[in-house]
């Protein structure tokens, strides 16, 4: 992404724990909070929310070398993320010569403005330079939305994974984008 003085993707370090938590916690409520109506599922939720984004564990992912997490700044606050992972610290062994993408998350107030392209192309050309050959990701069933995101990024199914929350029918689509390596 070209930077400019307003808006340039960078990535985060512990000293970006504090505002990563807030925006991962916020995000992650807007997003998945309505869709959620199974009591079971909402206890879970629940416990996810209050301790899934928590500083401490966002600065451990913040000190890993395997994992990064770029942020979209404009006029030097955060905006959204994206966080990938190398395969020692994946959630599904897939190879070695892909970079998962962890999470994806634009502030509600400013989703559809492109600004999740922008993250996700960092993200892919990160993996090339890398030189894997593929990007894969994880979505929930119930987020067709960006299931549609991905997918005109050219991401096709090639799997399904048991989801976060375990509720009976719920699952995740793996999803995989090949790459070029960067010459
Ligand atoms: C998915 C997400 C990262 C996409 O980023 P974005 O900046 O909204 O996306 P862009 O503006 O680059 O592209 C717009 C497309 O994203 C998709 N999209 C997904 N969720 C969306 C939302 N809440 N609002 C608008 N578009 C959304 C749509 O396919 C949309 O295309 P459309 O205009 O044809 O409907 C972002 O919407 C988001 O943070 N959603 C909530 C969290 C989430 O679902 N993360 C992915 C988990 S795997």
């Amino acid at each position: 992404m070209e930077k400019t003085k307003d808006q340039y993707i960078r990535r985060l370090t512990i000293l970006d724990a504090s505002e990563l938590s807030q925006l991962a916690q916020s995000t992650f409520v807007a997003a998945f909070g309505p869709k959620i109506h199974d009591p079971q599922v909402q206890e879970k939720f629940d416990d996810y929310v209050q301790h899934g984004y928590a500083i401490e564990k966002m600065k451990a992912l913040l000190k890993r070398d395997d994992c990064w997490c770029f942020g979209l700044m404009e006029k030097d606050s955060l905006i959204g993320f994206i966080q990938c992972s190398a395969p020692s610290n994946q959630s599904l062994k897939r190879g070695e010569d892909c970079l998962e993408v962890d999470r994806l998350y634009v502030d509600s107030n400013r989703t559809g403005e492109g600004l999740g392209a922008k993250l996700l192309s960092y993200a892919i050309e990160h993996a090339s330079s890398l030189g894997k050959n593929k990007v894969w990701l994880r979505v929930w069933c119930h987020n067709p939305d960006a299931v549609r995101f991905y997918e005109r990024f050219d991401f096709k199914e090639v799997d399904r994974a048991a989801d976060k929350w375990n509720h009976p029918g719920d699952f995740d689509y793996v999803l995989e984008k090949e790459i070029k390596k960067a010459t």
